[in-house]
């Protein structure tokens, strides 16, 4: 039931922190992530020499940052494919091949399939899974559950969040299994424990704000939105939220994409969001996110930019800035999803859209 709220989505964006804390729960000991559910399969991975994550709509984009966080932790090359795409080339895999599915509902047919035709081609499989015994994990070799509680808006939000949590934790899994975790793991792992609290102020301090500027953009026509590193998943989250639910084209792009082509539809006036990395991670990063904003700025766009608390570098050149807590970088895209959402949101709500139940689509998608 959607107990106070005024909708589903309302109600399942302000159950993130509980979302990322369930999804965490038990699965931390001392300064290790440690997966019960995978006690005796480290086989699963060692002696792989690579990582397919596949998975459709929102949940290929929590599967690119779970990309960054596999590769950085344990060490091995992982790409993601879209789960329809997959299967309709010869892709190579076999039995040094480890598929990562993700799904919410467990029963999107597009992932299933990829699953059992990764498994006939002999790659070992394990499914990131939001429904207990839903399909999929039914037919991998292995599951790690996210613990969002059931997620009833079509438009994916706390069920995003966990699945971001949980390929953190898998990665961090699989890093100690594989050795190759080095000293700043383990304060990773604390920070862990901190999410839900952050995420939580991310809701307290920023809902209204950033729903007073959708009301104010209750009639833009197109939204940009741009993003660097795992800023940029993020990105392409928040144009699909906004596509879905208030029927206002939205594009995501990689922030250094533009200047290759996306720059050209910049134009007075036009409405950009822009996620900005940390300069505590990456001052050359952060740098360059700043000269794009200011390309953009030059040209006319209205900035709008989602950056950490106390990174003034953006001020001369944002229209209106949205905070977020300061995080290591693999963790802040559950920060910087927040604000998207919530505006996402509020712009439907200012065109008189139903955000739970938005046109042409299905919650869960079971035809290919
Ligand atoms: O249940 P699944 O996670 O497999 O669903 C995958 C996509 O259909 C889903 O994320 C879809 O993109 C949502 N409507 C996004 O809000």
């Amino acid at each position: 039931e959607k107990g106070g709220w005024s909708s589903f989505m309302a109600k399942e964006v302000a159950e993130q922190p509980e979302a990322v804390a369930n999804t965490i729960r038990g699965r931390v000991q001392g300064d290790q992530v440690v997966i019960p559910e995978l006690d005796g399969l480290d086989d699963l991975f060692t002696g792989i020499r690579r990582v397919i994550i596949t998975a459709c709509g929102t949940a290929s984009y929590a599967a690119l940052v779970g990309k960054y966080a596999i590769e950085q932790w344990a060490r091995v090359p992982v790409d993601v494919e879209l789960a329809h795409e997959f299967r309709y080339r010869d892709p190579v895999i076999g039995d040094d091949t480890l598929v990562v599915s993700i799904s919410q509902s467990g029963e999107t047919m597009d992932t299933l399939m990829a699953v059992k035709y990764a498994r006939e081609r002999g790659a070992r499989t394990l499914s990131v899974c939001n429904t207990q015994g839903a399909t999929i994990p039914r037919e991998s070799d292995a599951v790690v559950y996210t613990h969002a509680g059931p997620e009833v808006a079509v438009a994916s939000t706390k069920a995003f969040s966990a699945q971001i949590t949980a390929l953190l934790l898998l990665g961090l899994h699989m890093g100690r299994v594989r050795g190759s975790l080095d000293a700043s793991a383990a304060d990773v792992v604390a920070e862990l424990q901190e999410l839900p609290e952050k995420v939580a102020q991310v809701l307290a301090d920023e809902t209204e704000h950033v729903s007073q500027l959708a009301g104010w953009m209750a009639d833009t026509r197109s939204v940009l939105f741009l993003g660097r590193h795992v800023g940029y998943p993020i990105a392409l989250e928040g144009a699909l939220k906004l596509k879905e639910i208030s029927y206002i084209h939205a594009e995501g792009f990689a922030a250094g994409e533009l200047k290759h082509g996306p720059i050209a539809l910049i134009e007075p006036g036009q409405p950009v969001f822009v996620i900005v990395p940390s300069p505590r991670h990456s001052a050359l990063i952060h740098s360059k996110v700043v000269s794009n904003i200011q390309e953009i700025r030059a040209r006319g766009a209205r900035v709008i930019v989602v950056a950490e608390e106390g990174d003034a570098a953006v001020l001369p050149y944002a229209d209106e800035v949205i905070r977020i807590p300061l995080a290591s970088p693999l963790l802040e895209p559950l920060l910087a999803v927040v604000p998207l959402q919530i505006f996402a949101m509020a712009l439907a709500t200012a065109k008189g859209l139903d955000v739970d139940q938005p046109r042409n689509l299905a919650k869960s998608v079971t035809v290919e």
